[in-house]
């Protein structure tokens, strides 16, 4: 027989190991091994049912209350840290933990060749030069015939352009093959002076391969004043080269035709890490017709005009191999720039 103080102690032992125990209680897990140990029908507190049994027939009522009391006490306490617990497992608590490294939303950035359109602009903007723009969708006058193109020029071969299905009130109408096109849409607009650069997209049916798109882009210059001449033209292009290149860079014209410049030539510039040189455009003194056909007079008028393909500067500018990654959409090779 187990005397009373000894099986209250008894009692009153388990139940401070049982409030302190559950005090250490962080997770849903560690709950369960704390129900096991104190609560399952093998637990301490279940134990303590015995110690009634044991005790004098005069002693079990105060023996049992105790009992009843700290199972009481002790359920009540588990269940409210259940809940608890459960809670902060759906996430229903306000809870941040503010040491946790965070994640870096990823975001996408311009595209290379837009930021060299950028690049360029700018370095045109400090030579005095503003920006213009014109449809991609052209008509048979600004594509040709006020470019001094004539109705039977190979140029307007339908295997060399993008011609579209258009009603016949709507005449001629093509995706532009140069942005010369430009060139007249400002002209019909402004008067000298004039100096422009006109950077846009555009198409034509060329096979795709390593160097060739049919949609690709182009970075046109206009500049119409009195007194213009070709020293202006090419010191202009040799600014450019330099400042965007390097002072290495040299500068060749080689004479060429355009229907719409009379002197006409064609840019390369030397590359001495490649040992050899890049045709980068063609360039030219305004034809007098091209003035004509905009309404401005050519016997007060000089001009030079030239137009630069893109993706050959960003290619050369940035090393890149193949014009076709432009176009690709691979976010490693978009993310390099
Ligand atoms: N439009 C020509 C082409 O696409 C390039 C060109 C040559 C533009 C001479 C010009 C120029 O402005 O003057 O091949």
């Amino acid at each position: 027989m187990i005397p009373m103080s000894d099986a209250l102690a008894q009692i009153d032992q388990i139940a401070q190991a049982a409030r302190e125990e559950l005090k250490a209680v962080r997770s849903p897990a560690e709950l369960e091994q704390y129900r096991i140990k104190f609560l399952g029908s093998k637990g301490l507190l279940k134990g303590l049912s015995r110690l009634i049994g044991t005790a004098p027939r005069e002693q079990k009522p105060v023996v049992g209350q105790r009992v009843n009391q700290t199972n009481a006490e002790i359920e009540a306490a588990f269940g409210e840290l259940k809940q608890t617990l459960a809670h902060d497992a759906t996430g229903d608590r306000d809870y941040v933990d503010v040491t946790e490294p965070g994640s870096r939303p990823k975001i996408g950035n311009r595209h290379i060749l837009m930021k060299v359109v950028d690049e360029l602009t700018e370095l045109f903007g400090r030579m005095g030069f503003s920006v213009a723009s014109g449809p991609e969708v052209e008509d048979d006058f600004h594509n040709f015939v006020a470019l001094n193109i004539p109705e039977a020029h190979p140029a307007r071969d339908p295997l060399d352009n993008f011609y579209l299905e258009t009603s016949s009130h709507q005449g001629q109408l093509l995706l532009r093959t140069q942005t010369s096109t430009v060139q007249i849409r400002v002209m019909e607009r402004e008067k000298p002076p004039i100096r422009v650069v006109i950077p846009g997209r555009v198409y034509r049916p060329d096979t795709t391969d390593a160097t060739h798109l049919p949609m690709f882009h182009q970075l046109e210059a206009l500049v119409v004043d009195r007194n213009v001449t070709m020293v202006d033209l090419k010191s202009t292009i040799m600014q450019f080269v330099h400042a965007y290149f390097g002072a290495q860079a040299k500068v060749r014209f080689r004479p060429s035709f355009f229907p719409f410049t009379e002197p006409s030539a064609e840019v390369d510039v030397w590359f001495e890490d490649k040992q050899r040189w890049i045709e980068l455009g063609g360039c030219g003194m305004v034809h007098p017709n091209v003035f004509t056909n905009c309404k401005i007079d050519p016997e007060e008028n000089t001009g030079w005009a030239f137009g630069l393909g893109i993706e050959r500067i960003a290619m050369r500018k940035y090393g890149i191999q193949d014009i076709r990654s432009f176009v690709e959409n691979d976010v490693r090779f978009l993310r390099q720039f």
